[in-house]
């Protein structure tokens, strides 16, 4: 007998406040026509004064619970991906938990920066393998507004805030990669590129949240290598390859190598879901909210062979192979 974990419902929550391009162009030396045509960026949402990652995260929760049929009485674990916490403890799943009157179960927090919904996923899928959890809410959820730099023009314009979440549930499966659910996951980090994409603050360092520093084009670099070989190597486990993907739905920090991943994937573009240009990068959140906007498109459909990818800080990647 083989458990799958199957996604049962889906769905995401966004800030209200919406921030087209034009408006970074009166605080740094920047312009609507660079963002759009180096990243795809068109605008993000960011969320209000006193809104958290924690309050996003519920919301989301709430709406994939209402897509699944469910209710929090019927979830044995929340896990939140996020790097943007409400505070430094307790997990933002701590404070999902509660403001979705989730009364039992478990919840904890996976920090993988913008490859968290990854790492979360290929732990919701263990806990459902091991038997420990039979339903897990995923969640990515991300605020950070609140750790740029909004001099810097360089990162202050490519970032975004929202939650997704995902229910999961076991499934008897037949084996094979026809089953519906998670099929293969590949994770994978190399802290020694750490300095590449980091915070410049921390609870044993300066006491400080910080603000966040990239080197871009170095990041880019190892995306678009690293991104199109961890899916790969996911596909490679259940014996499948580009050709058999129905849905790309990688994450969202830059049309370019969004593309150049398809491309390596020899997945055509119409198949990769695709919304950066309405979210920005929203790290952990960002697979998540491409889910739920592409299954409300009409994108995804039941039956469809999905391939989520992600990198970030870390640098850390990976990839999860599902059928939806
Ligand atoms: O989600 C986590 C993982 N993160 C990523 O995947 C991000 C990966 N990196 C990227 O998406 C791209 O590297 C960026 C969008 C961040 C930058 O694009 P790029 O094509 O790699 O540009 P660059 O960093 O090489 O900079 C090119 C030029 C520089 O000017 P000079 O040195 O050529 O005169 C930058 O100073 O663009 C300049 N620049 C800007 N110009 C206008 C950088 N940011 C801006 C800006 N507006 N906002």
């Amino acid at each position: 007998m083989t458990i799958r974990a199957v996604v049962r419902g889906v769905g995401h929550y966004l800030p209200e406040r919406v921030v087209p391009n034009s408006e970074f162009e009166t605080s740094v030396d920047t312009s609507d026509e660079w963002i759009r045509t180096r990243t795809g960026i068109e605008r993000r949402h960011f969320a209000a004064k006193g809104e958290t990652t924690s309050d996003m995260g519920a919301r989301a929760a709430q709406a994939a619970l209402t897509d699944a049929g469910m209710t929090a009485e019927d979830i044995d674990a929340i896990i939140v991906a996020t790097s943007t916490p409400d505070l430094t403890f307790p997990s933002a799943a701590s404070m999902v938990q509660d403001k979705i009157g989730m009364r039992r179960g478990f919840a904890f927090d996976v920090q993988a920066v913008c490859a968290g919904f990854v790492f979360a996923l290929a732990n919701a899928n263990a806990l459902i393998l091991s038997g420990q959890a039979r339903r897990v809410i995923v969640i990515g959820a991300e605020t950070f507004s609140r750790i740029l730099d909004w001099d810097d023009r360089s990162t202050c314009v490519l970032f975004g805030d929202g939650a997704g979440a995902l229910v999961l549930e076991a499934q008897e499966g037949t084996g094979t990669p026809a089953d519906r659910g998670i099929l293969a996951t590949d994770l994978n980090s190399d802290g020694s590129y750490r300095d590449l994409l980091y915070v410049d603050g921390g609870v044993s360092t300066t006491g400080t949240a910080g603000h966040l520093r990239m080197q871009g084009n170095q990041v880019f670099r190892h995306a678009v290598e690293k991104l199109a070989a961890t899916a790969h190597a996911a596909l490679d486990k259940v014996g499948l390859t580009g050709a058999d993907v129905d849905w790309i739905v990688p994450h969202q920090a830059n049309l370019r190598i969004i593309t150049a991943t398809a491309q390596r994937m020899q997945v055509p573009m119409e198949r990769v879901v695709v919304t950066v240009q309405d979210h920005g990068n929203t790290s952990a959140a960002s697979i998540p909210l491409a889910l739920s906007v592409g299954k409300a498109r009409g994108q995804l459909k039941e039956g469809d062979l999905v391939v989520t990818e992600a990198i970030g800080g870390g640098l850390a990647w990976g990839s999860v192979v599902l059928r939806w």
